[in-house]
């Protein structure tokens, strides 16, 4: 990804002609189908766990999905004034850098709406009530008590990681609930304007940076990462609890222990990997720092 051909201009026309409303993916007459997967397999791996018979992996993949839309909400509760505060141009800026990230703060609002629609149809389908990490604001607040740009580098890789959850897997799958499935293309169809804003708003923050915020921007990323990893932890126990309760048996130790290995390493993959193995993000890392660059590279495959 280079900042060449990035412009705020027609980033704006683009997403002003793909804006699409709620009410087009999910309501009463678009019910999600419970007898299907939600979540695509690279990103759910029940099949991994073969003491799950077909129908017990069918709910925890129904559970990562839940996970899935109560992570995406808390992220982009995180990012959103993080966005408002860049939102303001200063003399002399693009004209049409203003509107632009206004505009991608009105699309990630009706995400959050989106994300909270897909939760109450959930929860209104699933047999058990499934716990998430929080409280969103006090995880949202950790996440941006950090430098901009190394919050920015953050963004960044979670916006572009989006497409990837359509693009890799989604796309395809013709077994997916049609709910879920449109709810990660519509969404993948505004972040793909939006990783482009944040990397705009990325290299502008890194051509005013010092080479020492630099590399604390490097620190301050990867030490989200570590604060995002420790959440996964915290939530794999909480669906298992899920799972147990929708299943009606507790799992043997052994089947524990195996459960968290795999579950854990799934979300790292979901939500940290899917990131930091993105050929656009490591580009644009790339130009900012090729050592850094070099730095998340070593780190990434903890997280595959
Ligand atoms: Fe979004
Ligand atoms: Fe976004």
């Amino acid at each position: 990804m280079t900042i060449q051909g990035l412009n705020y201009e027609k980033l704006l026309q683009i997403s002003k002609r793909v804006n699409w409303r709620i009410e087009d993916i999910i309501g009463h007459d678009k019910p999600m189908d419970f007898s299907r997967p939600f979540l695509p397999e690279s990103f759910a791996r029940t099949q991994k766990l073969d003491f799950l018979n077909p129908a017990e992996r069918l709910k925890l993949n129904q559970i990562r999905a839940f996970g899935y839309l109560s992570m995406f909400e808390l992220v982009e509760r995180c990012i959103l004034p993080v966005i408002e505060e860049l939102a303001p141009s200063r003399p002399g800026q693009d004209p049409h850098r203003t509107p632009a990230l206004a505009q991608f703060a009105a699309e990630e609002a009706k995400h959050i709406e989106l994300f909270v629609r897909f939760r109450s149809a959930f929860a209104d389908g699933f047999d058990v009530d499934c716990g998430f990490i929080g409280p969103a604001e006090d995880i949202g607040a950790a996440i941006r008590n950090h430098g901009p740009l190394g919050v920015a580098m953050f963004v960044l890789g979670i916006e572009l990681a989006t497409q990837r959850h359509y693009l890799d897997s989604a796309q395809d799958d013709e077994g997916l609930d049609r709910q879920f499935r449109s709810l990660l293309k519509h969404h993948w169809m505004e972040e793909c304007q939006h990783a482009k804003l944040d990397a705009m708003v990325f290299f502008e923050l890194a051509a005013k940076a010092t080479p020492a915020e630099i590399d604390q921007a490097f620190e301050d990323f990867l030490d989200i990462g570590g604060f995002i990893d420790g959440g996964l932890g915290q939530q794999t126990a909480l669906d298992l609890a899920s799972l147990q309760m929708a299943i009606g048996r507790t799992l043997t130790d052994a089947e524990r222990q195996r459960f968290s290995q795999v579950q854990h390493q799934a979300m790292r993959w979901t939500f940290l990997g899917s990131a930091l193995k993105n050929e656009a993000f490591l580009e644009a890392l790339e130009q900012v720092s090729p050592r850094g660059r070099a730095r998340i590279e070593e780190v990434a495959p903890a997280f595959c």
